[in-house]
C-alpha cells in the first residue's frame, strides 16, 4: 500500500534517491542474511557501488526472463535457437539434482560439435520436487568454459538465511548471478525477486540506454546507481520499501522461525506419511513441500497407481479443506504439499493428513484396491 501510495518511479538515481539508495540497502541486508559473498554486496564494491557487486529486485523470477521455463524466451529474444538450449535430465538417483559429471559429458559434446557453451542455470529448490543441484561441483564444470553461472534460488533460497540451510548455497562464490523470490517465502508480498550479480557492469553495459531526456549529472559522473540499467523495462517503483518493511518489523530472528516453522510442519506431514504404508515418500523432502503418492502394490500396473493418485487428488481439493497439487517426475506422477501460508498452524496439518487419509480409504475401496 505504501509502495503505491508512494507512487515513486524511481527509474534512475535522480528521479528517487531514496528509492535507489534504499533498495542498495536492503538488497545487501539480505546477501548479508544469506552469507553471500562480499563480491556480491555494494558495500564492498567500488564508489556508490557503480560497475561491482550489488542487487536489483525485479518483478517475478519468470519476468526477469534468466530462469524457469520462461529462459526459453529469453533465448529466443537473444537470438538464440530454442534447439541449443538444453534441458540435462535428472534422475531419482541424485534426488532429482543436476550431475556434474553429466553436466560436463553434454558440454564436451557440444563444445565438440562447434557450439560454445555461454549459460548455466542452476536450482536452489526446483519448482516440481525443490531439489538442490550442487553448486560448487557443477559451477567448477562451468568455469572451466567461462560460461555465466546463475543459481535461481527462488524458493529455496529463502530457507538459506537460517544456518541449518545455508550449505545449499556452497559454492556460489563460483556463480555470476544468483535470484530469491521473498515474494515466495519470505513474508514479501508479490512482485519481490531479488537479483544479486558479481559484476554489474556486465549487466549495465548490456541494457544501458541514454536517450538525451533522461541525461543528467550524477548519472553521467557515473558515480550513482541507475536501476533502469539493470533491468529490461525504464519505470519501476519504490519496491524496496516492501521488503525494507518485512525485515525491519520482523527481524531476522522471526524469519528464520517463520521458514523454520513451515518446516517443522512439512517434517511432521512426511512423518504422517511414512507412518502409513499405503503410502510414500517419493523424493526426499528438503524445505516445507513433501512429495509423496500412494505405493505401488504388488501386480499393480504403473498407469493404475497414477490414476488412484490422481483420484485421490481429486478427492481432496474436491473437499474444497485443502489443496494440493501434483507434478511427473522422472515419469513418476506425485502428490505435492505445501506448507506456507502464514496461517498455518500444526493443527491445520493434522486435519489435512486425516483429509487425505480419508480420500485414500474412499479412492482404495471405490477401485476395490
Ligand atoms: C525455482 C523457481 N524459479 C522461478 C519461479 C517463478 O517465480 P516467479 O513467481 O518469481 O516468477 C518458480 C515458481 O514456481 C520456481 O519454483
Amino acid at each position: 500500500m505504501l509502495c503505491t501510495c508512494f507512487n515513486a518511479v524511481g527509474f534512475n538515481w535522480l528521479a528517487s534517491p531514496a528509492a535507489t539508495e534504499l533498495e542498495m540497502v536492503v538488497m545487501d541486508w539480505l546477501a548479508h542474511m544469506l552469507k553471500l559473498p562480499a563480491s556480491f554486496m555494494f558495500s564492498s564494491g567500488t564508489a556508490g557501488g557503480v560497475g561491482g557487486g550489488g542487487g536489483v529486485i525485479q518483478n517475478t523470477t519468470s519476468e526477469a526472463i534468466f530462469t524457469h521455463s520462461t529462459f526459453t524466451k529469453a533465448s529466443r529474444l537473444a537470438g538464440i535457437c530454442p534447439s541449443n538450449v538444453r534441458s540435462i535430465p535428472t534422475s531419482r538417483d541424485t534426488d532429482f539434482a543436476l550431475s556434474p559429471e553429466l553436466l560436463r559429458k553434454v558440454v564436451e559434446a557440444d563444445v565438440e560439435s562447434g557450439l560454445v557453451p555461454l549459460y548455466l542455470c542452476l536450482t536452489v529448490g526446483t519448482t516440481s520436487t525443490t531439489a538442490v543441484d550442487p553448486l560448487e561441483p557443477l559451477a567448477h564444470v562451468a568455469n572451466d568454459y567461462n560460461m555465466w553461472v546463475h543459481v535461481d534460488a527462488a524458493y529455496g533460497g529463502s530457507a538459506c538465511i537460517c544456518p541449518e540451510f545455508r550449505h545449499y548455497l556452497n559454492g556460489v562464490e563460483r556463480v555470476d548471478s544468483l535470484s530469491l523470490s521473498p515474494h515466495k517465502w519470505l513474508l514479501s508480498y508479490l512482485d519481490c525477486c531479488c537479483l544479486w550479480v558479481k559484476r554489474s557492469d556486465l549487466l549495465v553495459n548490456a541494457l544501458s540506454t541514454n536517450p538525451e531526456y533522461l541525461r543528467n549529472q550524477p548519472s553521467d559522473s557515473d558515480s550513482v546507481v541507475d536501476y533502469k540499467d539493470w533491468q529490461l523495462g525504464t519505470g519501476r517503483r519504490f519496491k524496496s520499501l516492501r521488503l525494507w518493511l518485512v525485515l525491519r518489523s520482523y527481524g531476522v530472528a522471526n524469519i528464520q522461525s517463520h521458514i523454520r516453522s513451515d518446516v517443522r510442519m512439512a517434517r511432521m506431514l512426511e512423518g504422517f506419511v511414512k507412518s502409513d504404508l499405503r503410502f510414500e515418500v517419493v523424493v526426499p523432502r528438503k524445505f516445507a513441500l513433501v512429495c509423496f503418492r500412494l505405493k505401488s502394490f504388488s501386480r499393480a500396473e504403473p498407469s493404475y497407481v497414477d490414476s488412484l493418485n490422481r483420484k485421490l487428488l481429486e478427492w481432496v481439493n474436491s473437499t474444497g479443506r485443502a489443496y494440493m497439487s501434483h507434478t511427473v517426475v522422472g515419469g513418476v506422477y506425485m502428490l505435492r504439499f505445501a506448507v506456507g501460508a502464514t496461517l498455518t498452524e500444526e493443527r491445520h496439518v493434522v486435519a489435512a493428513w486425516q483429509l487425505i487419509k480419508d480420500g485414500a480409504d474412499a479412492v482404495l475401496k471405490v477401485k476395490g484396491a
